[in-house]
């Protein structure tokens, strides 16, 4: 049956295409994590296993939200790995395994990206297509990695 809540088709489709680029980002970042999770080693390994493993859940939480808010738009949600690389922004290095110190920095990139394409997103969600839900929802996601990048920049000397 047809999504009436007050937004047009063609806005519903926009809405619903950012977050589907924020839901690829968020899968890519949750599956880093983890293999910094898995890999990680050295002098505080203990801490930032902790650390990588309380991040990994807090974004199982957040992808389950980003993914079932396209359904409240009315959309499909795309959930295959080939889609979230082609969609996402953020990349990958298979076969590669940082040092500890490079773990930190690259997630606190990856973070600090991902409010930069959470915010850009949440201008145009609130601007021209006016799906205020959608935009509050991504505001308090930007603020969560904003908490996660604000942890990862302590890391830095
Ligand atoms: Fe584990």
């Amino acid at each position: 049956m047809k999504t009436n809540i007050g937004i047009s088709d063609k806005h519903l489709i926009r809405s619903a295409g950012l977050l589907s680029e924020i839901l690829s980002d968020e899968m890519i970042l949750y599956v880093k994590t983890r293999k910094f999770h898995w890999n990680v080693s050295g002098e505080s390994f203990l801490e930032l296993h902790k650390l990588f493993e309380s991040q990994y859940k807090q974004m199982e939480l957040s992808i389950d939200l980003v993914a079932e808010r396209m359904g409240k738009l009315g959309q499909k949600t795309p959930g295959t790995m080939e889609e979230f690389l082609q969609l996402g922004s953020l990349k990958e290095s298979p076969g590669k395994y940082a040092t500890s110190k490079d773990m930190l920095k690259e997630l606190l990139l990856d973070h600090e990206n991902l409010v930069v394409v959470l915010r850009r997103s949440v201008s145009q969600i609130a601007g021209k297509i006016n799906d205020a839900g959608t935009a509050d929802f991504l505001t308090g996601l930007m603020e969560d990695h904003e908490s996660t990048a604000w942890v990862l920049r302590r890391y830095q000397e």
